[in-house]
């Protein structure tokens, strides 16, 4: 079987080209730029990455963008301060703490205090309520909502599916497997206890690895046809890997992410679309 590479990066660009046609439109209708707040905390070279990776798709869109960066010794208080102060601020539309945060530090305290309207990451509990009952409000969490997007745009067809989801993040894992549901897939969750992990993956016509292990799933593990999702990022002496051996899948997967240039880029085209909502919502634009 003829496997199909899943052009993540070409798909990513078809939607920030969608999201710039719109912010034209709408700044031409005299509405004002939208805007995004990224707030760094230290000096971590992958969040580092990740951020001008962020900064570098707004200037595509023509999203306004403004990088706070915070020492990595600053308190919680003063980090919920900036966060009440970016909240109150009309001009801003989406906000954005870059993950992972120094030790004295409550993540959840952090997440907690970003208004909801303006949690592009998706990661506020009324968001996560939101997107859990499905009511259609609030802003879907950018990297599993960059693989139903990939999934849509590649013609993979969800309803129906046998869906595997192999990890159990609160960032990926839970989320994508509440959307595969949504869109009438039959999900199973795998994670570090579960005792037939191949047997069950074997059975997935959807299968989405975000465990955080490099090279975790191989082809042997595989069902012929399956579309494979790899979400995992990983630093290896090889360079950047999956948590999947992509390379041993060929030939027996229907479709595949590369890694990089799979879900990586969906992930941040995605935080682009929830900002555009944002700015929708704030300005009440239909
Ligand atoms: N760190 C790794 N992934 C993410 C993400 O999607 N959002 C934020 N804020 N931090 C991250």
């Amino acid at each position: 079987m003829e496997t199909k590479i899943i052009d993540g990066k070409q798909i990513a660009k078809e939607i920030r080209i969608e999201l710039k046609h719109k912010v034209k439109e709408l700044m031409a209708q005299g509405y004002p730029q939208p805007k995004l707040s990224v707030i760094l905390v230290g000096n971590d070279p992958a969040s580092e990455t990740y951020v001008r990776n962020k900064i570098k798709a707004c200037e595509k869109v023509g999203i306004e963008s403004e990088q706070i960066l915070m020492d990595a010794s600053v308190s919680q208080e003063t980090l919920l301060a900036e966060i009440r102060r970016l909240n109150e601020d009309p001009s801003v539309n989406g906000i954005l703490v870059q993950l992972p945060l120094p030790k004295q530090i409550d993540v959840d305290a952090v997440i907690q205090t970003i208004d909801p309207a303006k949690d592009v990451d998706g990661f506020h509990i009324e968001n996560v309520g939101s997107m859990t009952v499905g009511d259609g409000r609030g802003y879907i969490p950018c990297t599993p909502g960059g693989v139903i997007e990939l999934l849509k745009r590649s013609g993979i067809t969800i309803d129906g599916k046998q869906c595997v989801v192999v990890g159990r993040s609160n960032l990926v894992g839970k989320p994508a497997a509440i959307l595969l549901l949504q869109e009438n897939g039959t999900v199973t969750i795998c994670h570090s206890h579960t005792k037939n992990l191949t047997e069950i993956c074997q059975g997935a016509d959807i299968l989405v690895v975000a465990i955080g292990r490099a090279h975790f799933i191989n082809g042997s593990q595989i069902k012929e046809g399956a579309a494979v999702i790899d979400v995992g990022i990983n630093r290896t002496d090889a360079g950047l890997v999956g948590d999947v051996d992509t390379a041993s899948c060929m030939g027996i997967a229907g479709a595949i992410t590369p890694v990089p240039g799979g879900v990586g880029p969906m992930t941040i085209a995605m935080l682009m679309k929830n900002t555009m909502e944002a700015y929708q919502v704030q300005n009440h634009i239909a």
